[in-house]
């Protein structure tokens, strides 16, 4: 058997010109990037820089005031109708808030996209969702509800759920967001087996630096006040090589030693 979809130079996704923004608050200009298939492909920025809307902008959720997003030999801007439907059907996404539907199983949860766009038998849906959640060593807990599940269990039935209907490419925002470091660095195993064996392609937005280093092929750093992309590459590049210090300086950053509170009375 060959090895499935080993990362190559095709880009999966490339963005041009993007203009992204509210009304008439513009948040990020000129991006551009392209994530080539099999990447690990990591956003980074400060905090309201953006890094969603970039996403909720590529995923067709708003519509962007400038640019194209290709995938293949379409459009998203511009795309409609059906040409629109099947470009999304092949983006899996998890979500900043990321839940699960709480009154759904995990198994009903990881179904939920086949139940909304194929007509397959039941029986073909749960299996397929079972595979799903053997992906993502989740295959025990189908029957348990959300609540039962440790945050880290949760984030992988999301991603489950998110890869149900065999996407393309995988966004995902912020998966380590609330979990513990051991937790975290599971997941970033996940993250690496699915794409280094199974040949899955993702967009991560994260500023964990561990995760970072442990997961990205390639990062983009965004920034607010340019209002774009002020470093690319392999994050060992951009922390050794970068030549804008702010870049330099968050990949050099050190985890900081919590503050030392005096207890003297
Ligand atoms: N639907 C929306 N309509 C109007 N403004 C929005 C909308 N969504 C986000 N914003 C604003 O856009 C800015 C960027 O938000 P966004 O969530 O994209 O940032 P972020 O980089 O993901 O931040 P964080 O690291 O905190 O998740 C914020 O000022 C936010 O209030
Ligand atoms: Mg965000």
């Amino acid at each position: 058997m060959s090895t499935p979809n080993i990362q190559s130079d095709e880009p999966v996704i490339a963005v041009k010109g993007l203009k992204v923004g509210y009304g008439d608050k513009v948040l990020l200009e000129s991006v551009d990037f392209s994530v080539r298939r099999g990447e690990v492909f990591v956003i980074l920025g400060g905090s309201g820089c953006g890094k969603s809307s970039l996403l909720k902008h590529i995923i067709g959720l708003y519509q962007p005031m400038a640019g194209e997003i290709w995938f293949g030999t379409s459009n998203l801007v511009g795309a409609r109708g059906d040409e629109r439907l099947q470009i999304l059907r092949q983006f899996g996404v998890m979500y900043q808030s990321g839940a699960l539907f709480g009154s759904l199983t995990v198994l009903e949860n990881v179904r939920l996209p086949l139940d909304e766009f194929t007509e397959l038998p039941m029986q073909s849906k749960e299996l397929i969702a079972l595979t799903k959640l053997k992906m993502v060593a989740m295959e025990a807990a189908g029957n348990k509800m959300p609540a039962e599940l440790s945050g880290g269990m949760q984030k992988r039935a999301a991603i489950a759920r998110a890869m149900a209907l065999d996407p393309r490419i995988l966004f995902l925002d912020e998966p380590s967001a609330g979990l513990d470091p051991i937790t975290s660095a599971g997941l970033d195993a996940l993250i690496k087996d699915l794409s280094k064996n199974l040949g899955f392609t993702f967009v991560i937005v994260t500023h964990e630096l561990q995760s970072i280093f442990a997961v990205a092929d390639r990062v983009i750093m965004l920034d607010a006040n340019t209002k774009g992309i002020i470093g690319t590459g392999k994050p060992e590049e951009l922390r050794d090589h970068s030549p804008n210090p702010w870049v330099r300086q968050f990949f050099n950053r050190q985890a900081e030693a919590p503050p030392q509170v005096s207890l003297a009375v």
